[in-house]
């Protein structure tokens, strides 16, 4: 048990996860389950520096429920993983002032994650919150508490996981070896792309199928999805490079004979859009029936979810205070106070040694 490695991986609680977050990075979170000590971070923390406002505060109250029932419903094992809530661990806050110091304002600036949230978030350059700028130091301080080893994500958290390996190589040159420098894993479909053809799978760009959506919703999803523009009847030769009806059948479909049967008469203009999507709906519900199943079992126990978030937290919040405490050690922070507490306390015994 001792020796494993660990995993620090989590997202932001913005609702309901979707076949996005499934194949960038919890997947992987699922096969390594056994292999890693597992901590999923719910980053509440880390909504803030879009959304720091109380309505959106109170909105996490479901949102974090939400996610936290799809990580136990698609088999994250709460008595093998820990899922905790950020802003309850109050050691990362500090973690993120001390590694504020080993990182330059123009590395962060640069990023085009930085730049990718900003816009989404209407904010004009003038008007980006510093904490929005230090979003990528704040992950820091998340893999870096538990020591983790391996960072499973999407692809666009992986120049964050580059800042998170600088800081950490910093953190050891000046002050001693304290952490692991850990290694980023992409999922195997990188960004998967939005049912509406857009590059990316997002809650705010509403082109999501849920990991909770029933049948009936996956399958309007599937009928309504953008595929080749051109082939306006069945007969016309299609594209299948960036047709998202292929990408999923990619991700999802489990017979690879079957998808290299629909490419090929699909290139060739053998065979309709409605068969091959009716055919990506019937898997896609193949995937999500025993999730769904999971889901509505766990939904069912009130106050199990929190149950599972509170126990992990614990457990957590005593992981981060044990690395901060090195981390001052390393520092000689704790030096710094430990010899002006002792003489602090020694001057008061010799004017008044009575008290
Ligand atoms: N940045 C992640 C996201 O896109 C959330 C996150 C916060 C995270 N801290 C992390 C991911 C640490 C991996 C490791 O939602």
């Amino acid at each position: 048990m001792a020796d494993k490695k660990r995993i620090l991986t989590g997202d932001r609680p913005t609702g309901r996860l979707h076949l996005g977050h499934y194949v960038g990075s919890i997947e992987n979170r699922l096969r390594l389950q056994d292999e890693y000590e597992c901590y999923f971070i719910i980053a509440d923390l880390h909504t803030l520096t879009t959304k720091p406002r109380k309505d959106d505060i109170d909105a996490l109250r479901s949102f974090v429920s939400e996610m936290v029932a799809d990580y136990l419903a698609v088999g994250i094992d709460p008595g093998r993983s820990t899922i905790y809530l950020q802003s309850a661990v109050h050691a990362v806050y500090e973690m993120n002032l001390f590694f504020e110091m080993l990182v330059t304002l123009p590395r962060l600036t640069r990023l085009p994650s930085i730049k990718d949230m900003a816009r989404a978030a209407n904010f004009e350059d003038e008007a980006i919150p510093l904490g929005l700028i230090g979003y990528p130091v704040l992950q820091a301080a998340d893999i870096l508490m538990p020591r983790a080893h391996l960072v499973p994500v999407g692809k666009e958290n992986e120049s964050h996981v580059e800042i998170t390996r600088e800081i950490a190589r910093r953190f050891n040159t000046y002050y001693g070896e304290v952490f692991p420098v850990p290694e980023v894993l992409i999922g195997d479909v990188p960004i998967l792309v939005g049912t509406d053809g857009q590059a990316k799978m997002s809650k705010s760009l509403d082109n999501a199928i849920y990991l909770s959506d029933d049948e009936k919703t996956v399958d309007n999803k599937v009928r309504g999805m953008y595929t080749d523009p051109k082939r306006v009847r069945a007969d016309i030769p299609g594209t299948v490079e960036g047709n998202p009806v292929f990408a999923y059948h990619d991700a999802f479909n489990p017979d690879k004979d079957e998808v290299e049967d629909l490419k090929t008469r699909y290139r060739e203009g053998k065979v309709g859009d409605v068969e091959v999507k009716q055919k990506l709906s019937r898997c896609l519900d193949n995937f999500l029936e025993p999730i769904r199943d999971r889901r509505s079992d766990i939904v069912a126990q009130s106050g199990y979810v929190e149950h599972v978030i509170y126990e992990g937290t614990q457990r957590v919040q005593e992981i981060a205070h044990q690395t901060v405490t090195d981390m001052k050690k390393a520092m000689g922070l704790a030096g710094l106070w430990n010899r002006i507490s002792r003489k602090g306390r020694d001057y008061a015994k010799k004017v008044a040694p009575s008290s």
